[in-house]
């Protein structure tokens, strides 16, 4: 079971090549279309071969207690179910994952619902869930011996690409949209040594770019159609299951962009299915901003059978995306799952980021879409009382600062985007104020706020 067998199978056409026979692209050399990362017969294993749910659960456990750096990992602490490395010791790890489940009850409360968590990948090492697949495609690639790597992004993933990259020794080349990614973003991705290009041009127009460059120079492509980033980002589904002691919850509600994440965590409950450590899946609920809703239109219109792109406008920016990469993985997922996918507005995100800030949790607008589509899905009578839904908030609340300070000015919206939520978010905006320096003053505020 820890021997790297695994094979690239093309989603589309299922066609299989050797991992080191992949294109500069990751497109299928006959179709076009996105592989997977195979590990061909897990669930049909018999004898020795099969692993034993037992074990791998005794094992996981145990690796918490340990001091081996790969141990210390959310993602490598599940390297049976990661054969993706001929030599675990190219692992580049960062201490990822291991991310706290909180329990939201007062959101649940408002809601009606006994069981509300948050799964808070935003609390990796660069504050956003890419560290997870980070580790694992960019571990492939110092193992397959490239200088080197390079991403398209609206800030997340180019952040965590130029640390995991600053810490194997790698070079780092970053493709970001002019203007319209958050300044924490932009800062990481400097601060941690890459070479930062701003393109006057949105993220599609980014990854239509660095398509063409890594075809033409010794670059490897860490954007999310490298599967391998996808085999990092399924760990979550393991970390989830474990947090349940292996069942799992009703609901898995993620947010949607290029859409590799909802497919990824898709993927990891599927495995844990046919391995038998689970005995079935969540509804896993795709969840996107109204102004980036491919996948939603895609699944309205014709049951994710094909994809129109679309001019992205959101003030999520991490979600920013109109021609999602994964959008066919994504639909499987939601599918075989029996999800949704929904969209939800801005002033939804800005309301539904400052409830979860109240919780004292905090996250990235990209993030809150998760809780604005799980009141929609409430309110459709989607989602029962007696079930419990974990949302995936996958961004920090510090990335996007200004975000979080033009919302609470009430400078964040503009009318069309407040229509008829003027009331809810002026309840929740707690702009700073300027006070004379005396307790009276200070005083006064308090005394108004509790009046
Ligand atoms: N949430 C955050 C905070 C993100 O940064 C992203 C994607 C998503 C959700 C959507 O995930 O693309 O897998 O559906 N950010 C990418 C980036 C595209 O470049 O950082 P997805």
């Amino acid at each position: 079971m820890n021997d790297n067998l695994h094979t690239l199978r093309c989603f589309g056409c299922g066609a299989r090549i050797a991992g080191t026979d992949a294109r500069p692209d990751f497109r299928c050399a006959e179709c076009g279309d996105l592989f997977e990362v195979d590990y061909a017969g897990w669930g049909q294993r018999q004898g020795h071969d099969r692993p034993n749910p037992g074990a791998l659960k005794w094992l996981w456990r145990e690796r918490r207690c340990s001091c081996e750096a790969l141990d210390q990992s959310g993602v490598w602490r599940y390297r049976e179910l990661l054969p993706i490395l001929d030599n675990f010791g190219n692992a580049v790890s960062l201490h990822e994952g291991n991310t706290p489940l909180y329990k939201l009850k007062r959101t649940a409360r408002a809601l009606g619902i006994d069981q509300l968590f948050a799964k808070h990948q935003g609390m990796n090492p660069t504050g956003s869930f890419k560290d997870t697949g980070m580790t694992a495609a960019l571990s492939v690639a110092r193992e397959r011996g490239f200088e080197w790597v390079a991403c398209a992004s609206t800030g997340n993933t180019s952040a965590a690409m130029a640390a995991y990259a600053a810490r194997a020794g790698l070079r780092s080349l970053v493709l970001i949209p002019d203007g319209k990614i958050a300044w924490g973003k932009l800062s990481q991705a400097m601060d941690y040594g890459a070479v930062t290009c701003q393109l006057k041009s949105d993220f599609d127009g980014c990854v239509r770019v660095l398509t063409q460059i890594v075809k033409e120079a010794p670059i490897y492509l860490l954007n999310s159609v490298n599967p391998y980033r996808l085999e990092g980002q399924k760990t979550p589904a393991f970390e989830i299951a474990e947090a349940f002691d292996w069942t799992v919850p009703d609901h898995l509600i993620v947010p949607g962009g290029n859409l590799a994440n909802s497919s990824a965590l898709g993927k990891g409950f599927r495995e844990l299915r046919e391995l038998g450590l689970v005995a079935r899946m969540p509804r896993i609920s795709v969840v996107q901003a109204q102004g980036a809703n491919p996948l939603v239109r895609s699944m309205a219109e014709n049951n994710g059978g094909s994809m129109q792109p679309v001019e992205a406008h959101t003030r999520a920016t991490a979600i920013r995306i109109g021609n999602p990469a994964s959008w066919r993985k994504a639909a499987r997922v939601i599918k075989d799952t029996c999800g949704w996918c929904l969209d939800v507005s801005e002033a939804e995100i800005a309301i539904a980021k400052a409830e979860l800030g109240a919780e004292g949790l905090g996250c990235e607008p990209a993030s809150a879409v998760t809780l604005a589509g799980l009141k929609k899905l409430r309110a459709q009578g989607k989602v029962a009382s007696n079930e419990t839904v974990v949302l995936l908030l996958t961004g920090h609340t510090l990335k996007d600062a200004d975000y979080t300070i033009h919302f609470h000015r009430g400078t964040l919206l503009n009318e069309p985007e407040t229509g008829g939520y003027e009331q809810q978010l002026k309840d929740l905006q707690r702009n700073a104020v300027v006070v004379d320096p005396s307790p009276a003053a200070v005083l006064s505020v308090v005394e108004e706020i509790t009046r």
